[in-house]
């Protein structure tokens, strides 16, 4: 028996994001364009980063409090030393049920066999495109689109229990186009692709609604080509629609979290890599676990850290994304309206 701990809005807190690593090896134009994540954007120091200690005691209170689903994120997670071990550590915290990853896939392929056996149970790779100059350009020409298939099929072939996903984020005439392509290549496969409404994260990407193209437009357009049937979503809460291919080619699904928000259930607490709880994705300002697990007065007990987290939750009451809806229909500019500045994505994991 865990006792649901609910926020304001009687959502329960259910999954923690990780971000184990605020660096990436990629420079996504929409996440972390090279104008500013250049040689002298100063990241955190080891030292500012949770130890797997801190991380682990964090995710056990939390388990506490009702969190069953974790997830690891960066940045790129795979650039953190040691990456298994932590999943080991995780995996044994009672009540945790599911624990997945979120990669740019380009050192997968040398450690999925170590996540694997550590007991990682999914993994979900981000992809926006299979034509190799579009890739280039959406990863800031880091990105190596053979290496991060190869990371995909090694992935595949392990066969972590809950299978792996492809992240596609689509914007209008940068990698619509090569939606198809990229369908067809994991169509008959066991990965399920899924489509992202491009947002409005962090303040540095120049997002504008023009950019976006719905989920609805994606699936007449898809539908044309494959016939699509909705499926039922497979827990409360569950972020991605899904639908499957009539003719037995497999699942796909659609984030919608521009057109058709889903704040009305998100049970979802997000921890930056320095310790920073932030109880959404749009937040300004989140609150300093570090410094509570750092605390010399505590000396490792629990429960100030418990207690810390269920003020956090029992107070919430963001909805940004439904938010952004309401100042639409309303006519209101979309930005502007929010004290502050609000945080990267990079640095809290998506
Ligand atoms: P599953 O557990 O496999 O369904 O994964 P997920 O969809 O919860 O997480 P993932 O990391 O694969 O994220 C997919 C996309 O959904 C990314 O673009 C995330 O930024 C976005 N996303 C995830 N959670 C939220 C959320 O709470 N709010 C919003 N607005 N977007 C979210
Ligand atoms: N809009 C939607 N999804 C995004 N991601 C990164 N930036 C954005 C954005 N602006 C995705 C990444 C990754 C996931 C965690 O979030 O591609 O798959
Ligand atoms: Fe791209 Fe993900 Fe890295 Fe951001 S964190 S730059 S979206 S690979
Ligand atoms: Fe949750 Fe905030 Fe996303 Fe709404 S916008 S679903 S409250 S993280």
């Amino acid at each position: 028996g865990v006792r649901p701990t609910k926020d304001r809005l009687h959502r329960p807190l259910r999954d923690l994001r990780i971000s184990v690593m605020d660096r990436c090896n990629f420079r996504c134009p929409y996440c972390m364009p090279d104008s500013i994540y250049h040689e002298g954007f100063s990241f955190l120091t080891p030292d500012e980063r949770l130890n797997f200690d801190e991380i682990e005691r964090v995710a056990r209170a939390t388990a506490e409090l009702g969190v069953t689903r974790l997830r690891l994120t960066g940045g790129e997670p795979l650039l953190r030393q040691n990456l298994p071990e932590l999943v080991e550590r995780l995996v044994r915290i009672p009540g945790i049920e599911d624990i997945a990853l979120t990669t740019n896939g380009m050192l997968l392929e040398r450690q999925a066999a170590a996540l694997h056996a550590a007991g990682l149970h999914r993994v979900t790779v981000s992809l926006d495109s299979l034509d190799p100059a579009v890739f280039a350009r959406m990863s800031g020409g880091r990105g190596d689109l053979r290496t991060v298939l190869d990371g995909i099929g090694a992935a595949c072939a392990l066969g972590f229990p809950r299978g792996v996903k492809v992240n596609t984020v689509v914007q209008r005439d940068v990698n619509d186009a090569g939606v198809p392509e990229l369908l067809a290549h994991f169509r008959h496969t066991d990965v399920i692709v899924r489509l992202i409404e491009y947002m409005d994260v962090g303040n540095r990407n120049g997002w504008e609604r023009s950019d976006v193209v719905t989920s609805r437009e994606m699936i007449t357009r898809i539908d044309a080509l494959w016939p699509l049937d909705p499926v039922s979503p497979t827990y409360c809460g569950e972020v991605a629609t899904r639908y499957r291919y009539a003719d037995g080619g497999g699942e796909i699904g659609f984030i919608s979290s521009v057109s058709a928000p889903f704040c009305g259930n998100c049970s979802r607490a997000r921890l930056s890599s320095d310790g920073q709880l932030f109880t959404c994705l749009f937040a300004t300002k989140g609150t300093d676990l570090r410094a509570v697990l750092r605390d010399a007065g505590h000396a490792g007990k629990d429960e100030p850290l418990r207690q810390t987290l269920a003020n956090i939750w029992h107070r919430r009451t963001d909805r940004y994304s439904e938010e952004r809806q309401e100042r639409r229909s309303r006519a209101e500019a979309a930005h502007e309206d929010k004290a502050g500045k609000k945080i990267e994505m990079h640095y809290i994991g998506g």
